[in-house]
């Protein structure tokens, strides 16, 4: 059961009903650097700098879990450029985070495909995990690399190898046994999903954990992104009604 519904059990009127879980498509860097003549990379570079103050804003005000989506499977398809640019920040980041973000109480985790990565910038990220493991705080995953059928069919290899070794018969997958296989595993599922600039779809983000999550469009871009964006996503959380399919 969700924090929004125990909250709501204990009736707490005037109380924000958090959300335990957000995910967040941090989207329109690219036209956000256009509208101003600037090249694509640059917007990347302000989007970063959102992506910092955000996550840090809802470790302060009690979020559980974050989940920020930072490039997808599909998001190779761009120009050399621009992906070595959104590595770079990467790096930058990673190096910068090992350094300062030892005074965060954020246990930061990286969810996608890691093999495709540079050998440098796997590094930093165990590092970064490795570093963060004890951090008793909001828990940050990245997801870098990260595609949702793309997990899904590692999810099912993985059960398909059980079911070939004769360590599992095909009735016993449930869905609690393709959660536990997800990079997501032992995490409760997204209660909200944001995204801003303007897109209305998940493009790929955790396509079985949004199974039953709230979604707030936004239509900002996202260097634009403030923490009142913040405040309105999270009030309009509050006034949703989540049936899970009862009454
Ligand atoms: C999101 O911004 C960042 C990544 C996908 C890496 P975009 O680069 O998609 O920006 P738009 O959507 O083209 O404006
Ligand atoms: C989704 O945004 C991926 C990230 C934000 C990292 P895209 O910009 O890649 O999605 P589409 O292409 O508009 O669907
Ligand atoms: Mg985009």
């Amino acid at each position: 059961m969700s924090l929004f519904h125990r909250k709501k059990e204990v009736s707490l009127p005037t109380e924000r009903l958090l959300p335990q879980h957000i995910g967040i498509i941090m989207d329109g860097n690219g036209r956000w650097a256009k509208r101003r003549g600037l090249p694509r990379q640059a917007g990347h570079g302000y989007g970063a700098r959102v992506f910092r103050t955000i996550t840090k804003y809802c470790e302060k005000i009690g979020i559980r879990y974050v989940t920020v989506y930072a490039f997808s499977t599909e998001n190779w398809r761009r120009p050399q450029e621009e992906v070595d640019a959104i590595m770079n920040l990467l790096r930058d980041y990673l190096r910068e985070s090992l350094r300062d973000f030892q005074k965060e109480n954020i246990r930061t985790r990286f969810i996608g495909e890691r093999e495709a990565l540079a050998p440098d910038i796997r590094a930093l990220i165990e590092e970064a995990e490795s570093s963060t493991a004890h951090k008793t705080g909001m828990v940050l995953n990245i997801a870098l690399n990260y595609g949702g059928r793309d997990e899904l069919v590692h999810a099912m290899r993985s059960l398909a190898e059980e079911v070939k070794a004769g360590r599992l018969s095909p009735e016993e997958i449930d869905e609690t046994r393709i959660s536990d296989r997800l990079y997501t595993a032992g995490q409760p599922d997204p209660d909200m999903i944001l995204r801003p600039s303007g897109e209305y779809r998940l493009s790929n983000f955790m396509i079985w954990q949004a199974a039953y999550s709230e979604y707030v469009f936004q239509d900002i871009l996202w260097p634009d992104y403030r923490q009142k964006d913040l405040d309105a996503a999270l009030e309009e959380y509050a006034r949703r009604n989540r049936r899970f399919g009862g009454i």
